[in-house]
């Protein structure tokens, strides 16, 4: 596992987008998987412009139940407007779970054979929730869980209500991709920002890899990076000064190349 401390959400971005590009350039087909939440848009705004994503397939991690294209808060609409827009991705190829399916069964297993037929996901970001959750995968979640619907836990739907006019108006469940479905992806880029979050980092990458902290996983995925801004290492043993750059995590500087396409 890598491990990237970072001083500012821009140089976060900037890593993270280091790490994006590095696993997409390497394949034919690439296919990009899609994290919603705050922490990593600014790896979305490093991104844009620098590469021709408009071959790029794209997997969201989750969906609220109830939302849909017409409501804002949608993941749907979110990436639309955060990721796909700004990257200038074809839309056509970029699939998120859909939250106003009257089975939510069978359109859990719709994507996880959407996933699959794509040839997997190269390069999956990830957020982490402040209860250890991933993608929305609650503790506790089975390390063996495929895509399916789960029901939020109130924690969660309060630290997601900021987006919302009520805490009554945040959904109650969701469909996620499952914490096996995330392993399987080639390369996995976990990116927290804040000292909020300190308390899960810790607990995610030197606690007891334990399904009632589903993080924890990321334990024995073979190729993570983590990429902390802005104090969310600062509870790590043996980690860095987060003003220092940690091992093996020099960032980039800012410099842009004209955008080209993956071959
Ligand atoms: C939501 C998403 C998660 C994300 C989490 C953290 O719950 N479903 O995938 O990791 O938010 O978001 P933030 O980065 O805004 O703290």
């Amino acid at each position: 596992m890598k491990i990237i401390e970072c001083h500012t959400d821009s140089d976060l971005g900037e890593a993270g987008a280091r790490e994006v590009l590095s696993a997409l350039r390497r394949r034919r087909n690439p296919v990009l998987g899609l994290a919603t939440g705050s922490s990593p848009v600014p790896i979305y705004r490093a991104l844009a412009g620098r590469e021709d994503f408009s071959g790029v397939r794209g997997f969201a991690l989750d969906e609220y139940v109830g939302l849909g294209s017409n409501d804002p808060q949608s993941y749907l609409s979110v990436i639309h407007r955060e990721i796909v827009g700004p990257l200038g991705m074809d839309p056509s190829l970029v699939l998120v779970p859909d939250g106003l399916t009257l089975d939510a069964s069978a359109e859990a297993d719709r994507y996880e054979t959407a996933i699959r037929d794509a040839g997997g996901v190269d390069v999956q970001i990830l957020g982490l929730g402040s209860n250890g959750h991933l993608a929305f995968n609650e503790p506790p979640s089975s390390f063996t869980s495929g895509t399916r619907e789960v029901a939020l836990s109130d924690s969660t739907r309060h630290d997601n209500a900021r987006f919302f006019p009520h805490f009554d108006d945040v959904p109650t469940h969701a469909i996620t991709q499952g914490l096996a479905t995330i392993m399987s992806a080639r390369v996995l880029v976990l990116v927290a920002s804040g000292v909020r979050k300190a308390g899960a980092v810790a607990r995610a990458l030197q606690g007891p890899a334990t399904e009632d902290f589903p993080a924890s996983i990321l334990q024995e995925h073979p190729h993570v990076t983590v990429i902390l801004a802005n104090g969310a290492g600062h509870l790590l043993k043996n980690a860095q000064d987060s003003s220092q750059p940690a091992a093996g995590g020099v960032l980039v500087p800012g410099g842009r190349r004209p955008p080209r396409r993956f071959e």
